[in-house]
């Protein structure tokens, strides 16, 4: 049966295309948490926001039984053709702020690179109401290491078009945030860098699905400009490949 579109303040609807070319995450950095939470093989999880399966694939390698929550169509088509070798996963519609899940169900609530993006009050209620007693909580993102030299040359790029270029909520320490809900304990940050080898064209296009960086933009031919300016950036590097240094950073905080 075909899922609904939900619409929400973050629309991936335009970014959907060239998702895929941005990054992965750390292997190395999942198994970690996977052993640290205690959780084991056919443990059923979620993924809320789970755009096209990145953070999914890997908690099917691992073996969880995973509900992947998207609310957008278009990446969640992207997902469930990423996933489709797997059947210990289930793509549904819904949000941070309703999952739809059945309530005391999941042993961890995922989030890659999406918990920015919800309301938090709305989302913790919801992760409280779908977590078993004592479940576990774990949001993630993929930081670019800014020390790079690229990395440095193109952010001077987004700052001389966007002075006031804001990270939003994805570069908060997430601890703060989620010690404020009392309902959790044990919060802890952890940190896996790795780098990646990316065609220069791959990694032009994958500037494409920047979320932050449109809604940093006034419009779209704004946006349009800045990933000019960084083509032309790339175009002039004598390499064919960049490779772009990352910090995978989760948070993971236990149920009381
Ligand atoms: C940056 S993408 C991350 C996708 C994927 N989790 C990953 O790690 O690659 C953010 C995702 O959050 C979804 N999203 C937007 N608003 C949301 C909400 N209120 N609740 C859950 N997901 C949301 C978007 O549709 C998009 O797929």
């Amino acid at each position: 049966m075909k899922q609904k579109n939900i619409k929400t303040n973050w629309d991936y609807t335009t970014l959907a295309k060239h998702y895929d070319l941005r990054a992965d995450y750390s292997k190395k950095l999942i198994k970690k948490i996977l052993k640290k939470i205690k959780c084991k093989e056919n443990y059923p999880v979620a993924d809320i926001g789970a755009g096209t399966g990145k953070l999914t694939k890997l908690l099917c390698e691992n073996k969880m039984i995973v509900n992947s929550i998207e609310p957008n169509s278009y990446m969640r088509f992207y997902g469930e053709k990423n996933t489709k070798k797997f059947s210990n996963v289930n793509w549904s519609s819904g949000t941070g702020e309703n999952t739809t899940l059945k309530s005391n169900s999941v042993y961890c609530t995922f989030f890659g690179s999406s918990f920015n993006t919800v309301n938090y009050k709305k989302a913790f209620t919801e992760i409280r109401r779908i977590l078993i007693k004592k479940g576990y909580f774990c949001c993630m993102w993929n930081h670019r290491n800014l020390n790079n030299v690229h990395q440095r040359a193109i952010e001077k790029i987004i700052k001389s078009h966007l002075p006031n270029y804001n990270y939003g909520d994805r570069r908060f320490d997430y601890r703060t945030i989620i010690k404020k809900e009392k309902s959790f304990k044990n919060v802890e940050k952890i940190t896996q860098s790795f780098s990646i080898k990316i065609d220069k064209k791959d990694f032009i296009k994958a500037w494409n699905s920047h979320g932050t960086l449109k809604r940093n933009c006034q419009n779209n031919s704004h946006f349009k400009q800045i990933i000019k300016s960084i083509t032309n950036y790339v175009n002039f590097l004598k390499t064919d490949f960049v490779e772009v240094p990352y910090d995978n950073v989760a948070y993971l905080a236990q149920l009381r």
